[in-house]
């Protein structure tokens, strides 16, 4: 097969960067080793920042995301058992929506059928060739069991965190900057009515939890644990107690409970891989960089690679210009690490470690208070969150 495009990761990344140079007139072929119905029934997070919603919307995939995608305004950061409200329309003029992203990703898969967009799905051995050339390739076997190779001018690695396409920039150009952290997060989806109309991320003495929502009839919660939790050793019952006492409060503020129907443990790093691009290889979305959750940042600044790379590839391929291509690994990152610092700071701000001290938390405690208790500090959390314009 020949294409001038070939995209490795069917994810939101890779099917948006399709999309766009579909628009532009330009041939792509994605490739995804899993099938469209288990990514759609793969949780992920949910807050898309405005910038996300105008490439959904003014690239014409569908207007889903705002006519069942909920507009939130604001946020409330708790701790100390009481809930601080942090108005973005107010701080910022900008607001984010709430809108899944196994939803973003059906509405790109939507897209690409109905526009004749070429995808292979429940791919295998998937292997990148010859990234230093002008003519790099990937072969895989398809879904029927073929041996399958396509030959393209740019090879985009859009695979995700463990990213197979990465590891085809060779290790002395390449930089991989991470972190760790002692946490991880317990996601689950239950059965009941919302318990506030917007999210509350919240800092306890049991630690960090995330109260968000679904629909008017399931809801989406995380609480803090430990990396290597076994989500079965929960019962209902003890999630309801833990995610409870994160949020108790002298306000009585109580989650509205429900059978759960999903419960998954989410352990996260930091990561960042310099450069973005490697002769005729570029990776986007997680493949280049990943962020813990706190933030909501992942999707967001997949979406970010993918507005950076999309008129650069245009550049290149029709008009034979490689600057944009060129520059595109340094914008990119430019933003990924403004995001990589605010997820990671949102993190430390809102978890607990066992080795917290007294100082510790009552300087996070602080911190916590200087943003919520002055306008400029919530103007700050509102201008990251919900997506630096500038
Ligand atoms: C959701 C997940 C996040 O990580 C986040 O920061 C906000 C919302 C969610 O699943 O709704």
């Amino acid at each position: 097969l020949e294409t001038q495009v070939a995209i490795v990761g069917a994810g939101p990344a890779g099917l948006m960067l399709a999309h766009l140079l579909r628009r532009e007139g330009l041939e792509t072929i994605v490739i995804e080793k899993r099938d469209p119905e288990t990514i759609r029934a793969t949780h992920r997070a949910g807050i898309l920042e405005a910038g996300t919603v105008d490439m959904l919307v003014d690239s014409g995939v569908d207007g889903r995301v705002l006519t069942e995608g909920h507009e939130h305004e604001g946020t409330s950061l708790r701790f100390e058992g009481r809930s601080h409200h942090i108005d973005f329309q107010e701080a910022v003029g900008r607001s984010v929506r709430l809108y899944p992203q196994n939803e973003v990703f059906w509405d790109l898969k939507e897209a690409s059928e109905r526009d004749g967009g070429t995808v292979f799905w429940s791919v295998d051995d998937v292997a990148v060739h010859d990234v230093e050339s002008d003519r790099p390739g990937v072969t895989f076997v398809d879904a029927e069991g073929a041996a399958r190779e396509i030959r393209c001018r740019i090879l985009v690695g859009a695979d995700g965190s463990r990213s197979v396409c990465r590891k085809a920039i060779p290790e002395d150009v390449r930089t991989d900057h991470f972190t760790e952290y002692p946490f991880a997060w317990f996601g689950i989806l239950c059965q009941a009515p919302p318990s506030h109309h917007e999210l509350i991320y919240t800092r306890s003495e049991s630690g960090f939890a995330l109260i968000s929502q679904r629909s008017d009839d399931v809801q989406r919660m995380y609480f803090q644990c430990d990396p290597t939790e076994d989500p079965d050793d929960w019962s209902d019952e003890q999630i309801w107690a833990r995610l409870q006492e994160c949020v108790s409060g002298p306000d009585g503020f109580r989650l509205q409970e429900g059978p759960i129907i999903d419960k998954t443990v989410l352990p996260f790093r930091s990561y960042v891989c310099e450069p973005l691009r490697h002769g005729s290889l570029v990776l986007v979305g997680d493949a280049g960089h990943t962020v813990p959750p706190t933030g909501a940042k992942g999707l967001n600044l997949a979406f970010c690679d993918v507005r950076v790379l999309a008129p650069a590839l245009v550049a290149l391929l029709r008009d034979g210009d490689e600057r944009p291509l060129a520059g595109y690994s340094g914008a990119a990152l430019e933003r990924v690490w403004k995001a990589q610092n605010f997820s990671y700071w949102v993190t430390r701000m809102l978890h607990s470690s066992s080795e917290d001290s007294e100082f510790d938390s009552r300087r996070q405690l602080g911190e916590l208070h200087a943003i919520t208790d002055s306008p400029y500090g919530r103007a700050y959390f509102a201008d990251s969150y919900t997506g630096w314009q500038a």
